[in-house]
């Protein structure tokens, strides 16, 4: 299992999505940063997050690798266009879809990153292969997620009501829209990116408005 995980994270940060269990037994999926280091996979959630209060609650995930950028899409804003199936050595279930591995995680423990923020060391107990992404390296794929990424910053920072670095990130998310846009993609890419330059926009205007 080390060398397979010592390749796959070769490049030191990579991107995932992790799945978890809440209270009632719905499953959560969000997307966030991973590292292999030291025979733990270490994700860094904020503890405002869904994935930081499940993993509290009973120490199980599935870090799910994929490069396709609309399962990240639809985990944030399609979450009824995902399916999950049972994982083999924890409750909380996978993603069904195009997952390249599928690593079933136990919490060792956790540290605090100043007030907001926890680095979460996870066991990895299991790791298999999914049916894959299978795909060619997509420039406007890469676009989508960087739109994600810089999606989710802003609303934080429309959260703390700090619209200066929300009009930053949108500048971002802007930007990436138009290189994706240049390339001409095709459905899937195209409709949720135009849908989530919209609501990033919306987002925007609300919060210039609510301090005008
Ligand atoms: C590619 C990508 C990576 C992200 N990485 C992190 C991360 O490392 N930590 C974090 O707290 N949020 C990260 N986010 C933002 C979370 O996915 C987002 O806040 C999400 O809504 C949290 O979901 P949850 O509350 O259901 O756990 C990332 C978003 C994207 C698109």
């Amino acid at each position: 299992m080390e060398d397979v995980l010592n390749e796959l994270f070769r490049y030191g940060h990579h991107e995932c999505l992790v799945t978890t269990l809440g209270k009632d037994g719905t499953v959560n999926v969000a997307p966030m940063g991973v590292d292999y280091t030291g025979g733990y996979l270490i994700i860094k959630p904020y503890i405002n997050t869904k994935t930081y209060e499940n993993l509290l609650l009973n120490n199980e995930a599935v870090i799910n690798l994929t490069n396709d950028s609309v399962l990240y899409y639809d985990s944030l804003l399609n979450r009824e266009g995902l399916k999950f199936i049972r994982s083999l050595k924890v409750k909380v279930p996978r993603i069904d879809g195009a997952v390249d591995y599928y690593i079933e995680c136990i919490l060792d423990r956790y540290e605090h990153l100043g007030k907001d923020r926890a680095m979460m060391f996870l066991r990895p107990i299991h790791i298999e292969a999914g049916r894959g992404s299978k795909l060619a390296y997509s420039r406007a794929n890469t676009f989508l997620l960087e739109m994600l990424i810089y999606y989710t910053k802003l609303k934080a920072f429309i959260e703390y009501g700090d619209v200066n670095e929300a009009l930053r990130a949108f500048t971002k998310v802007n930007y990436y829209f138009n290189e994706l846009v240049r390339l001409k993609p095709t459905e899937p890419l195209v409709t949720r990116a135009k849908s989530l330059f919209n609501e990033t926009l919306n987002m925007v205007y609300k919060a210039i408005l609510s301090k005008t």
